[in-house]
C-alpha cells in the first residue's frame, strides 16, 4: 500500500531478537544492559502471522534482523516459513556473520535470497576493540561460506571510521561479486557519540585509490544505496548516505521490533503495538486495519541533525530496533 505521501511500502524489516553476540561500541553499551525476557519477544508463529497480514498490505520482501538474528535458535526454519507465505517474494537476512558458517546451508536451502554481513574493519585488533571481543576471522569465514552459493547475493555493510578500513573493505569487491556498502553513522542510541566517515569523503578517497568508476543510475535492490563500480572490480561499492543525502522521500520500509511493535520510521517512537493485539485475541482484519493506519501515517522523514520533536523521538538503541 501507499502511505500518506504516496510512498509504496513493500518491505518489512523484522527484528527477531534484541540480543547479540557482539557489543559494537556504537551500538551497545559495554555492560549494564538488559535484554528482553523471552516471553516479550514474538514467537515464530506470531512473526509469521504478522508477515501474512503484511502481505495483505502489500509487503513482498522481508529482512530478518536483530540484534544478531542468528543467536536465536531456528532462524533457518523461520526463513522457510516466511518464504512459504504466498505473496512473499524474498526473505533476506542481516548478520554480523559470526554464526553464519554453521547455518548457511540450511538458510539457503530454506530459500534465503540474500545476506548482508556487517563488517566495519578487516583489522583483527580494531575489530576486536570495536566489537568488544569479536573475532574477525569468524566473520570472514561466515562471509566466505556465503560466497559458496552462487545464487545467494552477498553484501558487506560497513560503518567506516578510518581511511585504511575504507580501502581494505572496498577491495573485497575487487575480486569477487560482493557489494560493499558504506553506511553513514546515524545518531541513534550510542551512535550519537561517534563520528563515522561520510559518503562524500569515502567517494573521494576511493576515487584517488582506484581511479574512475561507473555510476549505476538504476535502483539496485530494496534499499536506498547508490552504487558505483570501479574498473577491474567484480562487485560494486554502495553508499547509504542517510545523513548527507536524505532518502526518506523514497523510503519503502516498515519495521517490526522483536517485541512486536510496528514502527513506520526508524527515528520515531510511534507506531502500533501488534503484540498486544496478537495476544489479546484480535482477528486478522483488526490487526490489518491497525497496521494500515500505522503505515499510512508514516512520518515524511527523519530530522537527524535537528532536535525539537520532543518525546516522539525514538529512545531505543539500534540493537533493540533492528538496524
Ligand atoms: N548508524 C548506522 N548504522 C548502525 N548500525 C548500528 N548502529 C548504527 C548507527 N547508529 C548498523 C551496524 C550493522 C547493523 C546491525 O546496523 O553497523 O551493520
Ligand atoms: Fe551486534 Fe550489530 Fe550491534 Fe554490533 S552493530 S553489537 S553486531 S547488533
Amino acid at each position: 500500500m501507499n502511505d500518506q505521501y504516496g510512498r509504496r511500502i513493500d518491505y518489512m524489516r523484522v527484528s527477531v531478537t534484541d540480543r547479540c553476540n557482539l557489543r559494537c561500541v556504537y551500538c551497545m553499551p559495554g555492560e549494564g544492559f538488559s535484554f528482553l525476557p523471552h516471553e516479550d519477544i514474538l514467537s515464530f508463529e506470531e512473526i509469521e502471522r504478522v508477515c501474512r497480514i503484511g502481505v495483505r498490505l502489500g509487503i513482498t520482501k522481508i529482512k530478518l534482523t536483530g540484534g544478531e538474528p542468528l543467536v536465536r535458535r531456528g532462524i533457518p526454519d523461520l526463513v522457510g516459513k516466511l518464504k512459504g507465505i504466498p505473496g512473499i517474494d524474498e526473505v533476506t537476512l542481516t548478520t554480523n556473520g559470526i554464526l553464519l558458517k554453521e547455518q548457511i546451508n540450511e538458510l539457503v536451502s530454506n530459500g534465503l535470497a540474500s545476506v548482508n554481513i556487517s563488517i566495519d574493519t578487516l583489522d583483527e585488533r580494531r575489530y576486536f576493540r570495536m566489537t568488544r571481543g569479536g573475532d574477525i576471522k569468524k566473520a570472514l569465514e561466515g562471509m566466505e561460506s556465503a560466497l559458496k552459493y552462487p545464487d545467494l547475493k552477498v553484501k558487506v555493510n560497513c560503518v567506516a571510521f578510518c581511511e585504511e578500513d575504507c580501502i581494505s573493505l572496498a577491495l573485497l569487491a575487487k575480486k569477487r561479486k560482493i557489494d560493499v556498502r558504506f553506511i553513514e553513522m546515524m545518531p541513534i542510541g550510542n551512535g550519537k557519540n561517534f563520528n563515522g566517515k561520510m559518503s562524500e569523503e569515502i567517494y573521494k578517497l576511493l576515487h584517488n585509490e582506484f581511479g574512475d568508476y561507473e555510476i549505476y543510475k538504476k535502483r539496485v535492490g530494496n534499499g536506498p544505496a547508490e552504487y558505483i563500480r570501479f574498473h577491474n572490480f567484480d562487485g560494486r561499492i554502495g553508499f547509504i548516505s542517510a545523513l548527507s543525502h536524505k532518502f526518506c522521500y523514497k523510503c519503502n520500509r516498515i519495521r517490526l521490533t522483536s517485541e512486536g511493535f510496528l514502527k513506520p520510521c526508524l527515528q520515531y517512537g510511534n507506531g502500533t503495538d501488534v503484540r498486544e493485539m496478537l495476544r489479546n485475541g484480535a482477528d486478522d482484519s483488526l490487526i490489518e486495519e491497525k497496521m494500515r493506519e500505522a503505515v499510512f501515517f508514516k512520518p515524511d522523514g527523519h530530522e537527524f541533525g535537528r532536535s525539537g520533536k520532543g518525546e516522539e523521538i525514538e529512545t531505543k538503541k539500534m540493537s533493540q530496533i533492528g538496524g
